[in-house]
């Protein structure tokens, strides 16, 4: 059987999630659920990225232990996912010393066996929200090109990674497609900072700035860097470097890492090296979306402009939600989201366009055909939505979707079933019949499409159908 495993990053605990992360989870969410319902063995893998110097901070403020704040915390995330039907298996915490502290200490033993890890002096500049290194030229005006915040000036004792030594490997295995990243742009933009060359990269921290850390091997005064825990995830989930690996055994390699622009290199350089350094297989794919962003700036707290995911779930429903994500912002460029659009989008093309779709068949459907419409097969999926899945293109799948309920239109405009049922001549009642039932069996077919997208609407859609009931208002008009 044809396995798929599919990753969110494992976010910052820091604060609650936002938009962006909502989209991160849903694209994954709409692939993890496509290649389920196309037969394959799925699993989707999320999580929390817990060993940060950041949270200790945060926790003191709140009075609280850290893995208090972490539980409450991440009890918000999970809430999120069940109101947002993200279908995922596993919620992978990096304080979870049996789920993921032997497989980070696995493969930082790995790093060591094939010589890649060495101690040196560090000086350098440390953006705590980032949780890396920059040097002077990375920065605009001397702050994070990220956050905008002054770097910390630090000099300690690490370990380091001897990233250098594999430049070209990864150059080869990206330029070959062995792992392709998603889009071509993302990928032009690795392989010309894989020409500039690669430097080795600091691994650890000493303890007193992450205490809660996972210990270096064999030296308690380091924990190993945030990110080369992080990253270890992917795998440690699966149960690399504990008896029971059987999850890895099955998943490994990463069918895709869905990842956002901003940690590309993470993910295209640094997890990359590892895996190679550990003699480990590589992902197949990176898909590297862009950034949400509102008023066509980033949603950031400090703008004021970030929109809570409950504002727009409980106002519009989850799938109301999904739908903009998915159909309204391409998985490979910044997609800007405010309230008017959204409100725009939700008018036009699911009260109007679906949801009347579905109300007007239904209702001649449930007046004029007695027995509910025989369903001979789940789909009749136009090859194009399955092919622009294949290739991550969520939003051209739902145009396709969409150009199906437009003709569905054009088709009652144009056969005018409502009319010749009322006629005086049998015939035409037979045709007006015929084609009620071939709309509803259409409109079935647009559920089974809509599925991975919009689960609750699709199986709303179905019991109608299969019952001949006429279902509630999809998604009301809003003004
Ligand atoms: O970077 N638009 O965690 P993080 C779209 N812990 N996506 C966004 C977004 C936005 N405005 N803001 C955030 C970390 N994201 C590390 C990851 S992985 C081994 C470790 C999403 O909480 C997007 O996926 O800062 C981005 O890459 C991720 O959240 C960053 O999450
Ligand atoms: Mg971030």
């Amino acid at each position: 059987m044809k396995k798929f495993y599919i990753t969110t990053p494992i976010f910052y605990p820091n604060a609650d999630l936002h938009m962006g992360h909502v989209y991160t989870v849903t694209l994954c969410d709409v692939l993890a659920r496509a290649h389920r319902l196309q037969g394959e063995q799925t699993y989707f893998l999320t999580g929390a990225d817990e060993n940060t110097g950041k949270i200790l901070k945060i926790a003191a403020e709140k009075g609280q232990t850290i893995p208090e704040y972490l539980t409450g915390i991440t009890n918000n995330f999970k809430e999120l996912y069940k109101k947002l039907d993200i279908s995922y298996d596993q919620f992978i915490q990096t304080s979870d010393k049996e789920k993921h502290w032997p497989g980070a200490i696995a493969l930082w033993n790995k790093l060591v066996e094939a010589d890649d890890i060495y101690k040196s002096t560090y000086t350098g500049l440390y953006c705590l929200s980032c949780e890396t290194f920059y040097t002077e030229k990375d920065l605009i005006d001397g702050k994070c090109p990220i956050h905008g915040t002054v770097p910390e000036r630090i000099e300690e004792e690490n370990y380091f990674f001897k990233l250098s030594k594999y430049t070209q490997p990864i150059k080869e295995k990206i330029q070959s497609g062995e792992l392709n990243i998603v889009p071509t742009t993302r990928k032009n933009e690795i392989l010309a900072l894989l020409d500039r060359g690669l430097e080795d990269i600091s691994f650890s921290r000493p303890i007193k700035n992450v205490p809660h850390g996972i210990p270096v091997p064999g030296d308690p005064e380091q924990v190993i860097y945030v990110w080369c825990d992080a990253l270890v995830n992917y795998i440690s989930a699966l149960g690399y470097g504990r008896a029971d690996d059987e999850l890895f055994k099955t998943f490994w390699p990463a069918d895709v890492h869905v990842v956002g622009k901003d940690i590309l290199r993470f993910h295209a350089a640094i997890w990359p090296a590892m895996l190679l350094s550990a003699g480990l297989p590589l992902p197949k794919a990176l898909l590297v979306h862009g950034l949400i962003i509102s008023g066509g700036v980033k949603m950031s707290k400090s703008i004021g402009n970030v929109i809570n995911p409950y504002d727009l779930i409980n106002e519009y429903g989850v799938d109301a939600v999904r739908y903009y994500l998915t159909r309204e912002v391409s998985p490979f460029e910044d997609g800007d989201l405010t309230i008017e659009k959204f409100k725009e989008a939700y008018n036009a093309n699911l009260a109007n366009g679906l949801g009347n779709l579905t109300a007007r068949i239904m209702k001649m459907a449930t007046t004029h055909v007695k027995e509910p419409v025989e369903i001979t097969k789940e789909t009749e999926s136009d090859v194009s939505v399955a092919n622009h899945i294949e290739h991550f293109e969520l939003n051209k799948a739902m145009d396709s979707i969409w150009e199906r309920i437009g003709h569905d239109d054009a088709l009652i405009a144009m056969k005018k079933p409502f009319s010749g049922i009322k006629s005086e001549e049998v015939a035409i009642r037979d045709e007006a019949v015929l084609i009620i039932k071939k709309l509803v069996r259409e409109l079935y077919f647009i559920a089974s499409d809509l599925e991975p997208f919009l689960p609750e609407t699709s199986v709303k859609i179905k019991s109608a159908i299969k019952e001949n009931k006429m279902p509630e208002t999809l998604f009301p008009r809003k003004d």
